[in-house]
């Protein structure tokens, strides 16, 4: 049961429009950019061929050769909005999927944890704790029967900064988004939870994503480098980790829907990438049946057409109609329907798996058993209220607590003592006053901001809020509740007083609009909200040593008041979930150190960036074109080449202690011996069931069946069914000539795979490690522990023959807690594709620093730091020395 129910009013509202003027599906569009073009690929490749996926296959084929036509049609759909859950084949024992959000935990539903967002977890800059964070929310999704996470969300990769998702993600590098998404889906689906990898893919705005009857979604145009180098390179770490689902996003690419796009699909995720599960729609992206299905989508959700709740649908006894007519390939339903069973079996949910216990849009015990279905659905038990938490608050907590970034903080001036006279400012220092779940999909922005809103949120089972946890520990506290500064302060400001401000920045789904905000942060830009920047203004002049806290979505410019002199410090505490008041209560008064690291960097001024991504592409009529004209140049790697110095860099974080970083070694791992990876092993071929288009009486619907109002079913009537069936059997369509027209380029031979291909993720030599690091880190404070991130930086061989940024995060590292004193070596790798580009006329990765013909080898650096503007050691893949304090590059 995705929760989507923010669509209802902007679909509802469509829907009145429907009515009355009858629209057809797309009208105006207008033209996408010269050059871009989205180019035909078929057919779907078929799944099963990847080693450890086998067994699976062999089961779930087994399973689907006993479905029924209409059986292998409604497992591939949703039952429709509001009614949960995708069809079942109970007959053979596969049942309803239960499909859910959130991605920051159990989405809709009471007794879970709030975990905190995306962009917090990327902050941390810390694998276990990533992955500790992926347990917990694969276990609670479990616990309350939901058989698919809707995440981890790697797209937005967060381009544009005031892109309304971004905070979904985990920050706006490649390799950040790649690593902690993996993480994240090997720790959900080790708990038997398939995760949803998402949204497939250019989704970084929010405004004009969506296709509607008078607008196609803007189109994000992407050359092909820039797709491999950046946006997909996510994906690709995730399907190399197993992922079991993919949703696409709403957008299209390059002018084609990516929810029907062949190239995006068919190509890059099920053929290059080696994608072994199935791709789902997004809800109510969905905008065409046999299109789509050849194009690659397995899976309708939640079932409806655009305009929801009719019982209309692209899939279900469309899809059923349109295999008897010989429109989609038997072999492509089979194989969709084969995708999902697979799935189900690869994480082991044909055994011991939770009943559904709960309903995203009931919340008291009984309800409607169909809302969808208002007024008539039936009523019966919907939640059972089972609490999933365990002690879950416990990794949330410090997943929010080491996040928390330290921006600033001079002469020391942080921790605070418990002594200290404090004086807060802001709304956000304290939860919304009637109730952190106050609001919807969190569509609002009233206290402590603990995350974005939308479909991506979860319920708040409490809320620690920053005020109580500082009152806890200090006696000589005032809130001034107000994000104005008042008039007059009582009592009046001392030295000795110190004032910590919160201030706040929020974002979310484009179908929610919150003070003017349309998802993107389209009103506030990168202002703080409530004229935050104000209350930091005033407070700096009316008291001699100011904090600040932020708790923010992503980047914000603070050029009104960074280096004001008495703005002594300020925490980047990103969205902390439930957990906002102990995790930041610790770092302020020194129970633990800062260690969180900038996701993104935080530039002086919005042009520090180019237009292409600072601004959001709007358009009254036709399709509005997202052109990525920056190509490879976003966040730091635009900052580095232009030679501009943001306020705080990608990856910048400091710590209460200092470290020092000795005895850097590299070494070779397994050569990288030619400059184009060994070539892919052939694509194994997979046992088929039988193409026979199956007898029109599969579909009948059964007689007698008393079905749900709306309810989006995969049955025929007898006469539309043997219909259909005459015209796929009739002999013009068996000599090939369809009355379907089918896309330029259509072809039902299968392919053999592309050279970039061959394994999850793509060829398996690309995953190979190549060069090892590892450096010593000590603790050389004296009076504080704290724990250290390295992070690895790759510069390309200069005469490389591609032009690439000057520096790019590869790996990352962070230690346990240190004492004083004390040091833990880490160890960061590279693997061949941390080492390559990708060939636009090879169409395949290339390492050019490789072994070349003449027996040499061009020289790679690697640079060791702890944020991308500090680096301090440099290693060279060629000489295999390391060396400090030589001048970074950047
Ligand atoms: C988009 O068009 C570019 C050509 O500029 C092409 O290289 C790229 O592969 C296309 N991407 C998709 C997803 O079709
Ligand atoms: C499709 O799924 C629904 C929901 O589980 C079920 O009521 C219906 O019987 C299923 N149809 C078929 C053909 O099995
Ligand atoms: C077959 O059915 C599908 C789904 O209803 C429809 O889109 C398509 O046009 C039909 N094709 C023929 C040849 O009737
Ligand atoms: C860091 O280690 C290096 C090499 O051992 C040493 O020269 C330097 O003094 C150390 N720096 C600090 C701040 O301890």
């Amino acid at each position: 049961m995705a929760v989507r129910s923010n669509f209802v009013w902007l679909t509802l509202a469509l829907s009145f429009f429907d009515l009355t003027c009858n629209a057809s599906p797309v009208r105006q569009r207008a033209a996408v950019p010269d050059g871009f073009y989205a180019a035909p690929y078929y057919p779907t490749p078929y799944g099963g061929w990847e080693d450890s996926w086998k067994d699976s296959y062999a089961k779930a084929q087994a399973l689907v050769g006993k479905m029924t036509l209409a059986e292998k049609t409604n497992i591939t759909g949703g039952s429709g909005m509001f009614m949960g859950n995708s069809g079942s084949a109970y007959r053979v024992g596969f049942p309803q999927l239960c499909l859910q959000d959130g991605a920051l935990g159990v989405g809709n539903t009471d007794h879970n944890t709030a975990f905190p967002a995306g962009i917090t977890t990327g902050a941390t800059f810390d694998k276990d704790l990533i992955y500790a964070r992926a347990v917990a929310i694969g276990k609670e999704f479990r616990g309350k029967g939901a058989h698919v996470f809707l995440g981890p969300m790697v797209g937005p990769l967060g381009r544009k900064p005031l892109g309304g998702r971004n905070w979904e993600g985990f920050g706006a590098d490649p390799v950040l988004q790649g690593i902690a998404g993996a993480l994240t889906i090997k720790g959900v689906q080790e708990q038997g939870v398939i995760a949803t990898i998402k949204h497939l893919i250019g989704n970084e705005q929010e405004m004009y994503r969506m296709y509607n009857p008078f607008q196609a979604g803007y189109s994000s145009n992407i050359d092909d480098r820039t797709l491999h180098e950046l946006y997909l390179w996510p994906f690709a770490d995730g399907v190399h980790a197993g992922v079991g689902a993919a949703m696409t996003s709403y957008n299209a690419v390059n002018g084609s829907a990516a929810s029907q796009n062949a190239y995006l699909i068919n190509n890059l995720l099920k053929d290059e990438l080696g994608f072994q599960g199935f791709v789902m729609s997004d809800w109510l992206s969905h905008i065409s049946g046999v299109a789509s299905a050849l194009a690659g989508l397995d899976m309708s959700m939640p079932g409806d057409t655009q305009i929801p709740l009719f019982g209309n649908s692209p899939f279900k006894f469309h899809l059923t109609e349109a295999v008897l007519n010989g429109s989609v390939p038997v072999d492509r339903l089979n194989d969709m329907a084969t995708r999902i069973v697979a799935a189900w079996y690869q994480f082991g949910q044909d055994k011991n798996f939770p009943a559904v216990n709960f309903h995203s849009y009931v919340s008291s015990e009984k309800g409607l058993l169909y809302p969808g279905a208002l007024p008539v659905s039936p009523i019966g038990k919907v939640n059972w209220f089972v609490d999933v938490q365990a002690d879950h608050g416990s990794v949330a907590r410090q997943v929010a607590q080491d996040a928390i970034t330290l921006l600033k903080n001079d002469d020391n001036f942080l921790p605070l003592s418990t002594k200290s006279s404090l004086r807060i400012f802001g709304s956000d220092a304290r939860v919304d006053p009637d109730g952190p779940n106050a609001c919807g999909n969190r569509a609002c922005n009233k206290g402590t901001l603990g995350m974005g809103w939308g479909s991506g949120v979860a319920n708040y089972p409490y809320f620690d809020d920053p005020i109580t946890a500082i009152k806890k520990r200090v006696e000589n506290v005032k809130l001034y509740d107000s994000d104005d500064f008042p008039h007059t302060l009582t009592p009046s400001p001392t030295d000795d007083d110190i004032a910590i401000v919160f201030i706040n920045s929020a974002a979310g789904e484009n179908s929610l609009t919150v003070e003017g905000n349309h998802g993107d942060r389209d009103n506030d830009k990168f202002s703080a909200w409530h004229n935050g920047d104000n209350l930091v203004q005033k407070a700096a002049e009316n008291y001699k040593n100011v904090i600040v806290v932020v708790h923010t979505v992503g980047p914000l410019i603070l050029e009104p008041w960074i280096d004001l002199p008495s703005v002594k410090a300020v925490l980047f505490a990103h969205l902390p979930g439930q957990e906002a008041g102990e995790s930041l209560a610790n770092v302020l008064f020194g129970d633990v150190s800062p260690s969180g690291h900038l996701p993104y960097s935080i530039t002086k001024k919005e042009n520090d960036l180019p237009d292409s991504v600072t601004k959001l592409v709007k358009e009254i009529i036709g399709q509005p074109q997202d052109t990525y004209s920056e190509g490879l140049y976003i966040d730091y790697r635009w900052l580095n080449k232009q030679g501009i110095k943001p306020r705080y860099a990608f990856g910048h974080g400091l710590s209460y202690t200092t470290f020092n970083y000795t005895d850097a070694h590299i070494k070779i791992v397994n050569a990288l011996s030619s400059a184009l990876p060994p070539a892919r092993q052939p694509k194994p071929s997979v046992a088929i069931l039988s193409t026979e288009i199956p007898p029109a009486s599969d579909a009948y619907e059964p007689a007698g069946f008393s079905k749900v109002w709306r309810y989006i079913y995969s049955w025929l009537s007898k006469s539309d069914a043997d219909k259909a069936y005459a015209v796929g059997t009739s002999s013009s369509s068996k000599s090939g000539s369809q009355t379907y027209p089918y896309p330029e380029g259509y072809s039902s031979v299968q392919k053999p795979g592309v050279p970039a291909g061959g394994g999850q993720g793509g060829n398996p030599a690309l995953f190979d490690t190549i060069l090892e690091l590892d450096v010593t880190v000590q603790n050389t404070g004296s009076r504080h522990k704290g724990k250290a991130s390295v992070q690895a930086y790759i510069q390309f061989p200069t005469d490389s023959g591609y032009d690439t940024p000057i520096i790019q995060l590869r790996d990352f590292a962070k230690t346990k807690e240190l004492g004083t004193g004390e040091s833990e070596t880490v160890t960061l790798r590279l693997r061949r594709k941390d080492l390559s580009v990708w060939d636009t006329q090879k169409q395949n990765w290339v390492a050019p620093g490789a072994l070349g013909a003449n027996g040499k080898s061009k020289r790679y650096i690697v640079w060791l730091g702890e944020g991308s503007d500090k680096l301090f050691t440099r290693c060279f893949s060629d000489t295999l020395v390391c060396e400090r304090g030589v001048e970074p590059p950047v």
